[in-house]
C-alpha cells in the first residue's frame, strides 16, 4: 500500500503540461481494435496511467498487440485477435471491460464481458448501452459472472438514448460503425470525449457525423483502417491543478489546458472571484481575493462537470459564505464529505427542492436511487482544516483529499494512494515541481 505524506499550506506556482484524457485514452485504444490490418494504429499523447495499462493488458489477452514506443506514443495491431471472452479479472480492475462489447460481436458475433468495476459512486448500470445494442440486433444474457452477447451481423437502427449517456454513447458508435445500414443516435452525448472518438474513427475510414446538437449520424462501412492520431488533453486533470493552485493561495498555469473544453468551470471560478487568465501557453489559475460562496449543479456536456465536483467542494470550504452542490449526474458522489470533515469541513446535507426530479436526475430514479436519498451538501466556510490521515477509496477523492492536504498546515497522511495512479500521471511528482512538499511512500 503507497501513501503519500503532504505537508501542507505552501502556495503553488509554476506550470504543469496535461496528458491525454484518461476517458479518451482507453477507449480509443478499445476502438483502434475495430481495424483487422497489419498495419498498427498510432495513437500519440498517451498519460502514463493505470486504466490505459489495463486496457493494453485486455487487448493483449485476447491475442492483440500493444507497443509504447517514444515518450507517449502506442502502436495498437488488433490483426490477431482470437479471443471473444475478457477474463472475469479484469472486471474488477477497469469500468474498460463492457466496451470491447462492438469489436468482439463485429469479430467474432460473439462477447462475453466481465461486469465492470472502476469508481465507488454509486450503482452504475449499463441498461441504456444494451437496449441499444439489443435494437441493432445483439442478444444479451446477463450470467453471475458477466454479460454473454451474440450478434451474427449488427444491423443500422435509430436509437434515443432515455437519459444522457457517455459511454453509451461511445459503445453504440462503435457498434454501428461497421453495422450493417445507417444508424441515428438521439439524444447522444455531447462530451468532449465522444468527439475525440468520433474524430479518430472517421480518420479510420468511418462515416460519423454529428447531424444536430444531441443527434448522431453512422453509416456502417465494410472495414476500418489505421491512422494516426492525438489524444486531447485530459480536462479532469486541467481542474486538478487549477483547484490545488486556488486552495493553496497560488499561481499556476496549466499549459495545453483548452477553455473550451472548460467553459462551466471557468464560469464558476468568475462567480467566486478566484482568478483566472487565458493565454496562447494554457490557462493560469492564480489566487486573487477570497473566494465567494456560490450554488452548483452539476450537469452533463456542457454543465458543470459531475468529476469536478469533489475538488470544488474542497475549493468551496474556503470561500466565504454558504455554499450548495447539487449532483444530478450520479446517486452517490459524496462520499469524500466524510473525509473533508475530517479535515475540518463544515459540511451538511440538504433536501433540494426540485420540480422535476426525472428531468432533472441523470441516474435511473428506482428503488435503490430515490429522490429521497441524498443528493445535495451545504458548505458553510471558510473553513480552517487540521492534518489527519485518511484513506482513499479512489481516483477523485484521492485527488480531493490531497488538494486538502496541500490547504493545510502541517503533516496529513492519504492511504492507498495506488488508486489516485489509475487516471493521474505522476501526480505526487507534478505536485512537488509546484513547490508541493509531498513524498510517496511505498
Ligand atoms: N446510467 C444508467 N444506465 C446506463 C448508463 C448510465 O443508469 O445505461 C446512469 C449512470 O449510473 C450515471 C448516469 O446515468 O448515474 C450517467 O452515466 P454516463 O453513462 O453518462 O457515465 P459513464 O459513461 O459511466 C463517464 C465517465 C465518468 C464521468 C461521466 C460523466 C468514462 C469511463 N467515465 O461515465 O468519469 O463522470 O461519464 O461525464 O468515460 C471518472 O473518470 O472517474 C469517471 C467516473
Amino acid at each position: 500500500m503507497a501513501k503519500f505524506k503532504i505537508n501542507g499550506g505552501k502556495p503553488l506556482a509554476g506550470s504543469v503540461r496535461l496528458g491525454g484524457a484518461k476517458n479518451a485514452s482507453f477507449k480509443l485504444l478499445i476502438a483502434a481494435c475495430l481495424q483487422k490490418t497489419n498495419n498498427p494504429v498510432r495513437l500519440l499523447n498517451f498519460s502514463h496511467i493505470q486504466d490505459v495499462e489495463v486496457t493494453r493488458e485486455i487487448i493483449e489477452s485476447l491475442g492483440g498487440e500493444t507497443k509504447a514506443a517514444g515518450e507517449r506514443t502506442i502502436f495498437v495491431n488488433a490483426k490477431n485477435l482470437d479471443k471473444w471472452q475478457i477474463p472475469t479479472k479484469f472486471g474488477q480492475k477497469s469500468r474498460a471491460s463492457s466496451m470491447f462489447i462492438p469489436i468482439l460481436l463485429h469479430r467474432f458475433g460473439q462477447a462475453f464481458v466481465p461486469f465492470p468495476g472502476g469508481d465507488k459512486i454509486g450503482s452504475r448500470p449499463l441498461d441504456r448501452h444494451f437496449q441499444g445494442l439489443q435494437a441493432m440486433g445483439a442478444k444479451i444474457n446477463q450470467t453471475e459472472y458477466g454479460i454473454e452477447l451474440q450478434a451474427d451481423q449488427l444491423v443500422g437502427t435509430e436509437y434515443n438514448f432515455e437519459k444522457n449517456s457517455h459511454t453509451g454513447t461511445e459503445t453504440l458508435i462503435m457498434a454501428a460503425v461497421l453495422a450493417k445500414g445507417v444508424t441515428i443516435l438521439n439524444n447522444a452525448a455531447q462530451e468532449p470525449e465522444v468527439d475525440d472518438l468520433i474524430v479518430f474513427l472517421n480518420k479510420m475510414g468511418a462515416k460519423i457525423t454529428r447531424t444536430d446538437t444531441r443527434q448522431i449520424q453512422i453509416e456502417g462501412v465494410e472495414r476500418l483502417g489505421p491512422c494516426i492520431h492525438k489524444i486531447m488533453p485530459d480536462r479532469n486533470e486541467a481542474v486538478s491543478y487549477a483547484c490545488a493552485a486556488l486552495v493553496t493561495k497560488g499561481d499556476v498555469i496549466v499549459e495545453n489546458a483548452k477553455p473550451e473544453l472548460l467553459g462551466a468551470f471557468l464560469e464558476h471560478l468568475e462567480r467566486v472571484k478566484a482568478g483566472y487568465e487565458v493565454g496562447d501557453y494554457g490557462i493560469r489559475f492564480f489566487y486573487r481575493q477570497p473566494l465567494i460562496a456560490t450554488d452548483m449543479t452539476t450537469q452533463i456536456h456542457p454543465g458543470f462537470m459531475t468529476d469536478w465536483q469533489p475538488l470544488w467542494t474542497v475549493l468551496m470550504t474556503q470561500a466565504q459564505g454558504v455554499s450548495t452542490i447539487h449532483e444530478t449526474i450520479f446517486p452517490d458522489r459524496f462520499q469524500h464529505v466524510a473525509g473533508l470533515v475530517k479535515f475540518g469541513a463544515d459540511i451538511e446535507f440538504v433536501q433540494p427542492k426540485v420540480a422535476d426530479p426525472d428531468q432533472t436526475y441523470n441516474f435511473n430514479l428506482d428503488e435503490s436511487n430515490k429522490v429521497e436519498h441524498q443528493h445535495c451538501i451545504k458548505i458553510t466556510g471558510p473553513n480552517k482544516f487540521q492534518p489527519t490521515s485518511i484513506d482513499v477509496y479512489d481516483l477523485r477523492s484521492g485527488a480531493t483529499f490531497a488538494l486538502a492536504a496541500l490547504a493545510t498546515t502541517g503533516e496529513s497522511w492519504l492511504n492507498k494512494v495506488e488508486l489516485i495512479d489509475r487516471g493521474y500521471e505522476y501526480f505526487d511528482q507534478r505536485l512537488r515541481s509546484l513547490g508541493a512538499d509531498i513524498v510517496r511512500v511505498e
